[in-house]
């Protein structure tokens, strides 16, 4: 549909379908109720989930579709994005649309928000952690537990010759001019990226660090002393109570929503029991929920914060990995007072390997620079250099548009493969982004156990105990799809929804 991609991201009425999905209406609508364009959809989406329509068919593009069913062009996109936000169709750079969803039912979403211990309590994590990473880390594992994506994904050519582009020009004193903050040019590309998304950020408010990991750590670093509480969400990424733990930093973990992250009324609370120093969330597809807050309840929580005077560490590593058309701003867009320490990476959407992330530590800018050139000094000069040029040429976009459609269609096989294998009484996020879904398994299932069974079989699961200090959710698993969807792949989904049923 090439005719209609500038319009698709321009289109107005988008954010408005947008919010209409992520409330569902209490009642059906019947047909006269409808408008136009929602029984345009309500007739696609019965026919995808009658089987007439298929997974990996096309639709038809909008001047098509809107000449053959007698509807306007306007009513045809406001359709196709609202299949689009309902998970049923996705968009393919210069292609059109495609179903990414089939007739076979899928496995409930898990409703209810986590009820984690009010009390703070000191963090203990990482034996069980290490234990379950270490048995998980190689190739011949297929890689439901991993943390990373497919490293086949990443457009790893392009980089190399970006590198060796850039490297026989770098000023040899870049290495010493540009220590701390880095690349002025990088952190130019990295302003441009939040500049797409109606952010202003001067590149001098950007540091640069050795991948999201030491940006997130220096930031609490600024804001912390050892012994005070932090607000994390339940369950959270463990890399935020391997981090608590070594900075001897105390958790409170926060009623978590699975599909619209920490519960504003339950912070609030915690912030007036708890006197917290710091805040540390994800308010994109959370790791491990897939949760991602509305842009209002964003805002609500950096207002909440702001009155309190609590600094918000704001990790943002899967923000480019949406499925929608736009990415979703994060908490850091509704920051007035400087309070919002959002941290990026090109570790999970363009380079892996090459550790490269960023802080934008708001008022803590000096401090957290500074804290730098007390831990690593600075990120690479040459990967630096790298990336530079990589996003110069303008070919970041079009990558990041196959990895998406690549990431939506592996999440469809995921869900579908769940609902054919895995017992009844199993619930799966849906989330709109990133590679990770969270799964409710019934509660006489042990998520350690399946996880000691599945490796004997070469499959690897993150089981939930590895994501709260209180080693809860124990009948949880956290799967990545982001790797390759082939042969061997399904006969694991096979073999751990069977192992799972003989614990129901
Ligand atoms: C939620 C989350 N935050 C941060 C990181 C660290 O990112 P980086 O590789 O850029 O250090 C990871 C890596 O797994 C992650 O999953």
């Amino acid at each position: 549909m090439a005719d209609g991609e500038e319009k698709q991201r321009q289109f107005p009425e988008k954010k408005q379908i947008r919010q209409q999905t992520a409330q569902p209406k209490r009642r059906s609508k019947s047909w006269g109720d409808m408008k136009r364009y929602e029984s345009l959809a309500r007739n696609i989406s019965d026919s995808i989930l009658s089987g007439v329509l298929k997974f990996g068919d096309q639709l038809p593009s909008v001047r098509q579709a809107s000449s053959s069913r007698g509807v306007s062009a306007s009513t045809v996109f406001k359709a196709y994005y609202l299949l689009e936000a309902q998970g049923l169709i996705a968009a393919r750079e210069r292609q059109g649309y495609f179903v990414i969803a089939s007739p076979r039912g899928m496995p409930p979403q898990p409703e209810a928000a986590s009820q984690p211990a009010a009390e703070s309590t000191t963090v203990d994590v990482s034996e069980l952690v290490f234990k379950i990473l270490e048995s998980a880390g190689t190739r011949e594992v297929v890689p439901f537990g991993s943390a990373f994506p497919s490293p086949l994904l990443f457009p790893t050519a392009a980089l190399t010759r970006s590198m060796s582009a850039a490297l026989p020009k770098q000023d040899p004193w870049s290495t010493v001019d540009y220590l701390t903050q880095g690349l002025p040019a990088l952190r130019r590309e990295i302003a441009l990226r939040y500049l797409i998304d109606g952010q202003q950020v001067s590149p001098a408010e950007i540091v640069i660090t050795n991948g999201a990991l030491e940006a997130l750590h220096l930031c609490l670093i600024a804001v912390t002393k050892p012994g005070d509480a932090v607000v994390i969400e339940s369950p959270c990424f463990y890399g935020v109570l391997q981090t608590l733990e070594r900075l001897c930093l105390k958790a409170i973990s926060v009623t978590t929503h699975p599909s619209e992250g920490i519960d504003l009324a339950a912070l609030e609370a915690a912030l007036l029991l708890h006197r917290p120093t710091a805040c540390w969330l994800m308010t994109n597809f959370q790791n491990p929920l897939g949760s991602s807050m509305p842009a209002e309840k964003k805002q609500a929580l950096v207002e909440l914060l702001a009155e309190h005077e609590v600094p918000l560490i704001e990790d943002d590593v899967y923000g480019e990995l949406y499925y929608g058309q736009r990415r979703p701003l994060p908490a850091k867009a509704y920051d007035r007072r400087g309070l919002v320490m959002h941290c990026g990476s090109f570790s999970k959407c363009l380079a892996p390997g090459y550790r490269i992330g960023w802080a934008l530590p708001g008022r803590q800018l000096q401090q957290v620079a500074r804290l730098q050139l007390t831990s690593t000094l600075s990120a690479s000069a040459p990967a630096q250099e790298a990336l530079a040029n990589y996003l110069a040429r303008g070919r970041y976009d079009h990558h990041l548009r196959a990895l998406r459609y690549k990431l939506a269609s592996n999440q469809h096989l995921m869900t579908h493969a769940i609902s054919r294998y895995f017992p009844a009484g199993t619930a799966a996020t849906r989330p709109t982004g990133g590679y990770f879904m969270w799964l409710q398994l019934p509660s006489s299932v042990d998520a350690l156990e399946i996880h000691r069974l599945a490796l004997a079989q070469g499959i690897s699961v993150a089981p939930g105990p590895i994501f709260s200090p209180q080693h809860g959710y124990g009948n949880c698993l956290r799967l990545n799809y982001g790797h390759l969807w082939d042969e061997r792949t399904e006969a694991a989904a096979a073999l751990l929804g069977r192992l799972i049923a003989t614990q129901v």
